[in-house]
């Protein structure tokens, strides 16, 4: 019979790799929680018209990326693509803002896009999301940038560099739309049929198109940069001098379109070069207009995801892969030292100690060798011997030197011992 495998682009996170994922999102959320985040856990499982309605319909993951079923009493779900979208409807359905409009929240958890999967690209992914409300001020932008470059920083994230833009706002993007399209027009023949098609649904996309052919047609197209209202242009330079000023280096990506509907102003990635064609580790960008269609107030956004797993396989590249190690191995020979030990076992697991045992019939030999096997630090041996004098034997693995253990005081012994390193 052949064995079930798990879904293409479904992968399994296998302990060896999850004490990293531990400790990335252990740093996460300290660095989070120093700027002002707070949790929220929300449902994987939304109504479709969210993710329509916020992402855009237009857009790859509306249109043909998202995990989209009827459920048995008919309504239309979607597994969420992103987090984003669900933020805000719990903003909104929870009334949070009538408290208080301001709001710093942060997420963790699977999102779901059916991409070509490849390295850095898959079906389930994870992402670390953070979320501003109510502050319209570019200095919020720039939060979330110090905020990613700390945390990569922290990481030990080497070449990872920050690209901004800023798409403008309903005022001025309809002017560069116009001029995007008339430089296009011209240029018909040279672009792909995905993009021909997005001239007429997101014509902004083009700039990001990866087909060499149309980057070559974009490279002398408008800039949006140029086309920005007053407003948005002094939000994008106080970005600007805001991020010199703390002397993060970033690059000024005129092709920073981002795949979702909903960004105004400013959009920015991490792009990092161990990445290979994956190059981004993280995105986002202000979101001025979603609250309000979701059907909230005129309350303005911005916010970022990091890919967790390619943060992930940027990290583990350079750390050597975690085993657990017992720091102690009891070697139990025969029914009645097992009977004894097992107690002593559970005492010491609920006490926080790393401490392990074979519940199984063995020879010394075959026992030792388990503890061997395991990287033990050390190895508690009680056979008949040891119980008929109440004294076991505490082997330092690396040493090999032995101390005796009085077996009717066993956990405090050996808790007094594996605290001393003895
Ligand atoms: P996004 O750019 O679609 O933005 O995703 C953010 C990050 O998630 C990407 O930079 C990438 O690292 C990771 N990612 C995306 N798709 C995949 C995939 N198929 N496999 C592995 N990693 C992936 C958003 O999702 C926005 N909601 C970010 C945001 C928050 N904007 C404002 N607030």
């Amino acid at each position: 019979m052949t064995s079930i495998r798990a879904i293409k682009g479904f992968k399994d996170i296998l302990p060896g790799e999850t004490e990293l994922w531990q400790s990335i999102e252990q740093t996460a959320t300290i660095v989070l929680g120093a700027f002002g985040f707070r949790e929220i856990r929300l449902p994987i499982l939304e109504k479709t018209e969210l993710f329509a309605r916020s992402i855009g319909e237009a857009t790859d993951i509306v249109e043909k990326e998202m995990y989209t079923f009827t459920d048995r009493s008919g309504d239309l779900l979607t597994m969420r693509p992103e987090a984003t979208a669900a933020v805000v409807r719990a903003y909104l359905q929870h009334k949070i803002y009538a408290q208080d409009p301001v709001q710093k929240y942060y997420t963790i958890g699977p999102m779901f896009r059916r991409e070509r999967p490849q390295k850095g690209r898959y079906r389930q992914f994870y992402q670390i999301n953070a979320e501003i409300f109510g502050v319209a001020s570019p200095y919020a932008d720039v939060q979330l940038i110090v905020i990613l470059v700390e945390l990569l920083g922290r990481l030990g994230v080497k070449d990872a560099k920050p690209h901004v833009n800023s798409l403008g706002c309903p005022a001025c993007r309809p002017d560069f739309r116009r001029a995007l399209l008339d430089f296009l027009a011209s240029r018909e023949d040279r672009l792909c049929s995905d993009c021909l098609r997005r001239r007429e649904t997101n014509p902004l996309r083009i700039l990001d198109c990866k087909v060499p052919r149309c980057r070559e047609t974009s490279m002398d197209a408008p800039a949006l940069e140029q086309f920005l209202c007053a407003e948005c242009r002094t939000h994008f330079d106080t970005l600007q001098q805001a991020l010199d000023e703390l002397a993060i280096p970033y690059f000024i990506d005129k092709r920073l379109v981002r795949g979702l509907d909903y960004y105004s102003r400013t959009t920015f990635e991490i792009q990092t070069a161990a990445l290979g064609a994956q190059s981004a580790v993280a995105g986002g960008g202000r979101y001025d207009g979603l609250v309000q269609t979701l059907g909230g107030p005129d309350i303005p956004a911005t916010g970022f995801a990091i890919g967790f797993d390619r943060l992930a396989e940027i990290v583990a590249a350079d750390r050597q892969a975690t085993t657990a190690v017992p720091d102690v191995f009891i070697a139990a020979l025969g029914a009645a030292a097992q009977a004894r030990a097992f107690p002593w076992l559970t005492a010491l697991n609920r006490d926080g100690i790393a401490a392990d045992m074979l519940f199984e019939d063995k020879s010394l030999k075959s026992l030792m060798k388990r503890a061997g096997k395991l990287g033990a630090r050390h190895v508690l041996i009680v056979g008949e011997n040891e119980l008929a004098q109440a004294t076991g034997q505490l082997r330092n693995m690396a040493t090999r030197d032995q101390v005796p253990i009085a077996l009717n005081r066993a956990v405090a012994e050996l808790t007094r011992h594996l605290a001393d390193g003895t």
